[in-house]
């Protein structure tokens, strides 16, 4: 059997590398062996973005990069498709693998798909009901099209029923980047917070914050950093209210940091001595600021999983989730403020008097990739 996997953005690196691991255990054994070939798109290709995680997680070069890199959504995906069709019409796999919900996942299923090739979707089933999030829509797409659809819980599970998904391609294998946490958690708990914080800094920092004593910040999505006025608003709160409280260790996405740049913010936050701007993290790196953070701030998906297994309270600055078993309702750590201040203001003296708690759902035991493998295997 072989399969093609597929990268494109950060946060598939992280869902990857643990399905690598199972398919190299696998081979050891007298099983028939499983050939993959790692295609990364190159939407995300600097070495904070990219590189980074390749060499802390471990995963091999991929065999092809598409070079796709920046652009509008059409440009990504029409790119990708064409590049893409190129290397499965040489390569003929059995299999395309594909892993969460940004550009590369929707535009190698639709060409799999085309191609006559089946296409396994793991991190099925999420849905935040939001058709302006660009991930919705590759989500939808994706998973209409997927043969086999390996779903992170059970509220995924059902969303598929719900769409009318045929119940024999849903197969519930666990958050697979818990088991890249779990694998992770010895090598992080060994840093040093200063040295990571140094490291990071393009700025002389002076006070390096405590474990338990600081509020971890990461922003991305466009609906709270590309218009003037959402961006503003927050660095605002973050000046005036937050950083007067308690240090701020921000680890700035590029989107984010060019609006900075364009809206004129970044020189108040980079005067504010009690607001630490770093450059983005590496995988090791973020789960030691994460596991020892007083609180996290943010709109990332895969940080609210994160903070749900580790017990950080997580003040989610979004509207909605597809990620519903991460929220304090479902057993999770977040909780979902979208961009109004009050309710973060809230949230944030709330998460201040907080203990840390960790929660796990169900099969989020690290060896969901080991699932997934069987599964694809099982077909
Ligand atoms: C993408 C994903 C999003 C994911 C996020 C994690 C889609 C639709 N969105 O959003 O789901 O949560 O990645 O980071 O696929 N840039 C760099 N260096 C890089 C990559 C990007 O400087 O290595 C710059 C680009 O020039 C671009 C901006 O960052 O202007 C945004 O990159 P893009 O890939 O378009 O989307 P993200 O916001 O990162």
């Amino acid at each position: 059997m072989k399969l093609a996997l597929v990268v494109g953005a950060r946060p598939n690196f992280v869902k990857i590398s643990p399905l690598i691991k199972a398919i190299n255990e696998h081979n050891k054994s007298t099983l028939p062996q499983i050939q993959y070939i790692l295609v990364h798109t190159g939407q995300h290709y600097d070495s904070f973005m990219s590189d980074s995680f390749f060499q802390s997680l471990q995963i091999p070069k991929p065999h092809f990069n598409l070079g796709i890199g920046s652009g509008t959504h059409a440009e990504q995906v029409g790119n990708t498709m064409i590049a893409f069709e190129k290397v499965l019409k040489s390569e003929q796999p059995d299999w395309v693998v594909v892993v969460g919900d940004v550009n590369a996942t929707l535009a190698c299923s639709i060409t799999a798909k085309k191609e006559q090739i089946k296409v396994c979707h793991i991190e099925a089933g999420l849905r935040s009901g939001d058709m302006t999030m660009p991930e919705e829509i590759n989500r939808l797409v994706t998973d209409r099209l997927s043969d086999l659809l390996l779903t992170p819980d059970q509220l995924s599970s059902k969303n598929l029923r719900q769409e009318g998904t045929d119940v024999d391609k849903i197969k519930m294998v666990g958050n697979i980047m818990i088991d890249t946490l779990n694998d992770a958690l010895e090598t992080a708990g060994m840093l040093e917070l200063d040295e990571i914080i140094q490291r990071n800094s393009a700025d002389e920092v002076n006070k390096n914050p405590e474990a338990d004593s600081y509020a971890l910040i990461t922003l991305h999505r466009p609906s709270n950093v590309d218009q003037v006025e959402d961006l503003t608003k927050i660095v605002q709160f973050f000046i005036d209210q937050a950083a007067s409280q308690i240090p701020l260790v921000w680890p700035v996405h590029p989107r984010t940091l060019k609006n900075l740049e364009r809206f004129e913010l970044l020189e108040t936050l980079r005067k504010n001595n009690n607001i630490i701007l770093l450059q983005p993290l590496n995988y090791f790196d973020m789960l030691k600021l994460n596991s020892q953070a007083k609180m996290v701030i943010t709109d990332s998906g895969g940080l609210q999983e994160e903070c749900t297994v580790l017990g950080t309270p997580c003040i989610t600055m979004r509207f909605n989730t597809e990620r519903p078993i991460t929220l304090q309702e479902h057993g999770g750590t977040s909780v979902l403020v979208g961009n109004d201040l009050s309710k973060v203001k809230l949230s944030f003296n709330a998460a201040l008097n907080q203990k840390r708690e960790s929660r796990i759902p169900e099969l989020w035991d690290g060896h969901a990739a080991v699932r997934c493998l069987a599964e694809i295997i099982k077909y």
